[in-house]
């Protein structure tokens, strides 16, 4: 505003003007001058005028829609689910939430761009810079200025813009709250306490439920199958079929097995004295191999050292201590699986897991239970 008053209208005669003559009185005193201006649809209720109004109302009810199925996806699908005739491990769910959040920004940010691109006043103005304090005329032209803005977006007399931009916004708003309260309801329950090596009467029989320690290509581990000082991945025997794959799971508990040399002795944690192979004096371990630190593929064994190495941030655990980390930023020991070697019915020895791990694996669940 200039901040004097001398050069517009009083206040007066400015009480007196029409809303339009005021702003363009308080358009002039402010510097800003009004080169053209057009109303687009100076005949009320033509029908360029309706379908350009239910075009932006389109956008917003679009808008709307997709946040109603953000809530419902959000809720009622599965984490697993999968877009129907696609392979079972193309997952959509986060997908699926993320093209529905688009969606809804989408719709009411095309809304609002056609509803000025169509419905609003053309306008073209060239503005003074100016920094003064404003003065009481100013106020009031900036009032009329404001009033006039909210006329020329139709807003009082566009009902259905204004409902649909209502049920836009409304869903808008919901969705951080579904996410937020939606979070809370779904627990995991117990499902971060077990890996595939829990006990499986069912499925292993023979074994007294004990789950099988296998190799990628389904080959049952036996104590013969590695040399001294060697080391093995393995994993729980639980075959998995998905989409013509069958068998393990790359994901599925990945274990290390290891072979101490002659005269190498664990000195084990507390309550997992027993947990190697043979119990009493143990020449296996089988420790899980996603590193406790951030969850790497700890993968590399010095035999020299006894220390099994995670490359990704250099944490070492020492093999003949229970898998303590002995060095980089990882704080809590490779959990142990206890094992047990089972003679199968052709007299062939595999080796299975007694138990579960007693502890869960990977870094992220433990840290926070
Ligand atoms: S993930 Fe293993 S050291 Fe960081």
């Amino acid at each position: 505003m200039t901040g004097n008053p001398t050069e517009g209208p009083s206040a007066d005669e400015l009480r007196e003007m029409s809303t339009e003559d005021a702003m363009r009185a308080g358009a002039e005193a402010d510097g800003v001058h009004i080169v053209s201006r057009r109303d687009r649809f100076p005949v009320r209720g033509t029908k360029a005028e309706k379908r350009a109004e239910r075009g932006v109302a389109a956008m917003f009810t679009l808008s709307a829609l997709a946040g109603v199925g953000f809530i419902v996806a959000f809720i009622a699908l599965p984490y697993k689910w999968h877009l129907p005739g696609t392979p079972q491990n193309f997952r959509f769910y986060t997908p699926a939430l993320g093209i529905l959040i688009a969606l809804m920004l989408f719709g009411m940010a095309f809304g609002l761009v056609l509803w000025a691109k169509w419905l609003m006043p053309e306008e073209e103005i060239i503005q003074d810079r100016h920094d003064e304090p404003s003065t009481e005329e100013d106020k009031l032209m900036t009032e009329a200025t404001l009033a006039r803005g909210l006329e020329d977006t139709g807003l009082p007399r566009r009902s259905m813009i204004l409902k649909s931009l209502g049920l836009a916004g409304g869903a808008l708003a919901t969705v951080p709250l579904v996410a937020l309260v939606g979070g809370m309801l779904k627990k995991p329950g117990d499902q971060l306490d077990h890996t595939l090596y829990r006990k499986d009467k069912k499925r292993f029989p023979e074994s007294g439920g004990r789950v099988p320690l296998v190799y990628a290509d389904w080959r049952r581990v036996g104590p013969n199958d590695l040399s001294p000082g060697g080391i093995a991945t393995v994993f729980p025997g639980v075959r998995e079929k998905i989409d013509g794959y069958d068998g393990v799971t790359s994901a599925s508990s990945p274990t290390l097995l290891i072979r101490l040399r002659p005269g190498q002795t664990v000195k084990a944690r507390k309550g997992q004295a027993g947990f190697g192979w043979p119990a009493h004096n143990p020449e296996y371990l089988a420790f899980s191999k996603i590193c406790t630190h951030a969850g790497c593929p700890a993968s590399l064994y010095e035999q020299q050292t006894t220390r099994l190495l995670c490359p990704c941030h250099q944490s070492q655990f020492e093999v003949l201590q229970d898998a303590k980390p002995v060095f980089g930023p990882a704080t809590r020991s490779l959990p142990k699986l206890p094992l047990d070697v089972v003679v199968a019915e052709d007299g062939t020895q595999y080796f299975v897991a007694r138990e579960d791990f007693n502890e869960p694996i990977g870094p992220g669940f433990w840290e926070r239970s």
